[in-house]
């Protein structure tokens, strides 16, 4: 595995692969875990050669102190990387991503007017400056991403075929810890009392989807919002059932084959999301 840390050495070190090589990328902000390996792993299946970044991306992060107190591991992170089979990390400072400040604006209405794009302005176009300025360094053949972040997920097929990419999107299970909590880099910022509150957040959406086949939309919603609220130390900023692939609420079940619950989840200081499949 190499560890290269600018788009000269990426260059450099896909070119050593050789010609005509399948090219995967799996993008990444570091503090790696499980949920990321299980992407890494799949990436290396399906492809001669794997990438994977690991960039704080600073554009995508609207509030000052979530982006300073990220977690940074990144020797860690190489030593996970190596086990399952990496072959090329891109560790790229800010100036070798963003030698000039990127202005560039994306619409991707009505896919970023909902959910994370209403409580974190400016969060999905930061994502979509990075992932495509990734794709445009590495060009890769497949890159991978979490359905942990579907609202992002659906935001970068829509970048893949607004902007021509010639790149399948491969989606990827949410790996749970033992318990159920989604897994994150954030989960290793809560306190201990966060971390005993936080699996309650599965458990009542997991719950929500027996109890919404025999309930409307409205009674389901209300259902995950009253057992977040009953937690007592859990605060959701929200949640909706959306249809998977417009992302815009639904009022009936009918509506949809295709209906998911997303979820913010203040945990202590600590913003988590999860989402749940219901139908599709
Ligand atoms: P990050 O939060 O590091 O996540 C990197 C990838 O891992 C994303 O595609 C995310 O959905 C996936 N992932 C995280 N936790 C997961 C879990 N528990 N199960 C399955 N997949 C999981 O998402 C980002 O970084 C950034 O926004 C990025 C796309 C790298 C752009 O900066």
């Amino acid at each position: 595995m190499k560890l290269v840390e600018t788009v000269t050495g990426l260059h450099n070190a896909l070119d050593a692969c050789g010609q005509g090589k399948k090219v995967g990328l799996v993008p990444t902000m570091g503090a790696l875990h499980a949920g990321h390996a299980s992407l890494v792993r799949r990436c290396v299946a399906d492809n001669d050669v794997t990438v994977v970044s690991v960039f704080v991306n600073p554009t995508q992060f609207n509030d000052k102190n979530d982006l300073k107190n990220y977690p940074r591991t990144l020797d860690a992170d190489c030593k996970l990387l190596e086990e399952v089979g990496a072959d090329i990390v891109f560790a790229p400072s800010v100036e070798e991503i963003y030698p000039q400040a990127d202005t560039r604006i994306f619409d991707f209405a009505p896919l970023d007017t909902v959910m994370e794009g209403v409580h974190r302005p400016g969060h999905f176009n930061g994502v979509a400056q990075v992932v495509s300025r990734l794709f445009d360094i590495v060009k890769p053949d497949r890159a991978y991403f979490g359905e942990k972040d579907f609202q992002q997920l659906a935001i970068i097929r829509r970048l893949v075929s607004d902007y021509g990419y010639h790149i399948e999107i491969v989606p990827c299970p949410i790996v749970r810890e033992a318990d159920g909590l989604a897994m994150s880099s954030r989960n290793t910022l809560l306190t201990a009392e966060g971390r005993q509150h936080a699996p309650a957040i599965h458990r009542i959406m997991q719950d929500s989807v027996a109890f919404a086949s025999a309930h409307t939309v409205d009674e389901t919603r209300r259902f995950v919002e009253d057992g977040l609220a009953a937690d007592g130390y859990l605060r959701a900023e929200y949640y909706e059932i959306v249809d998977g692939r417009t992302l815009q609420p639904i009022a009936d079940w009918q509506e949809t084959d295709y209906a998911v619950g997303c979820v913010a989840v203040f945990c202590g200081d600590i913003r988590l999301i999860d989402n749940i499949k219901y139908k599709g």
